[in-house]
């Protein structure tokens, strides 16, 4: 595993968005063999799409050849929903970049046939040969995409039901009423995220900081699902200094060391 500790939430979006735009222009993706990168929406990601945005803008990537999945999409909110996932990614990424929309792909909260969508997405993903760089947020409860706390640590795309920890933190988004929040998403798994060639596990600020100590310096548990990063051969988590503040000193030092010696 690879930690990356910078001093605020902006450096940290920084170092993340110029490893996403290093990573798309290494691959030299074309038509037929797309760059696949896997996205995920939140307050977290917000930072890190801003700079992506301005990186295309000033020309130093090209999103021509990338191709997307979201990891998930609440049920029952419409694509023209303010809350969906759909509109946050348009809203604060797709709209201001060269996609095309049809290398976009989201979950579609609204499906009749929730097990169909989801296979379909699995799918969908093996017929690009799999996810190359998948960029995830945390919860404060170890959760990644939604997969929250018991969730199996091989779950594959499903609907989940959230836990009350994440309601709450995400009634912000729905005038602070939780009764609001739906109770039920469509994610990918956390087997479908360790398939990823590479995962990038970004977290800012205090709240997460006992996440981000269960993540590093915890057991692989299903208690934490964000632990089975661990299992990762390219895993890196991405922090700013207040989401570091509960791992132990040698544990920063030794990350530290090893960036300053060139990883
Ligand atoms: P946040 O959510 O970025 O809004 O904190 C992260 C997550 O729940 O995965």
């Amino acid at each position: 595993m690879r930690v990356i500790i910078k001093d605020n939430a902006v450096d940290i979006s920084a170092w993340v968005a110029g490893y996403i735009a290093y990573s798309i222009k290494r691959a030299k993706p074309t038509a037929k063999k797309p760059f696949v990168l896997g996205l995920p929406t939140g307050s977290t990601p917000l930072g890190v799409y801003k700079e992506l945005i301005k990186l295309y803008q000033n020309k130093k990537v090209s999103f021509e050849h990338v191709v997307t999945f979201n990891m998930d999409e609440y049920i029952g909110l419409s694509p023209e929903d303010k809350n969906s996932y759909h509109y946050f990614m348009h809203e604060n990424f797709f709209n201001y970049i060269n996609i095309n929309p049809k290398n976009i792909h989201i979950l579609d909260g609204q499906t009749k046939d929730y097990a169909k969508e989801c296979e379909d997405y699995e799918n969908a993903i093996k017929a690009y040969g799999g996810i190359d760089l998948m960029l995830g947020g945390i919860g404060t409860d170890g959760h990644i995409a939604f997969n929250e706390p018991f969730s199996s640590l091989t779950s594959r795309t499903r609907i989940k039901t959230l836990a009350p920890s994440t309601i709450k933190d995400n009634s912000r988004f729905f005038d602070n009423d939780i009764s609001k929040v739906p109770t039920q998403a469509l994610t990918i798994g956390i087997g479908t995220i360790m398939d990823a060639k590479e995962v990038i596990i970004m977290a800012t600020g205090e709240n997460k900081a006992e996440a981000i100590h269960q993540a590093i310096e915890g057991n692989i548990n299903h208690l934490w699902p964000v632990t089975v990063l661990q299992m990762h051969r390219y895993g890196i988590i991405a922090c700013d200094k207040a989401a570091a503040k509960k791992l132990a000193p040698p544990t920063i030092d030794y990350f530290q060391n090893i960036e300053k010696m060139g990883g």
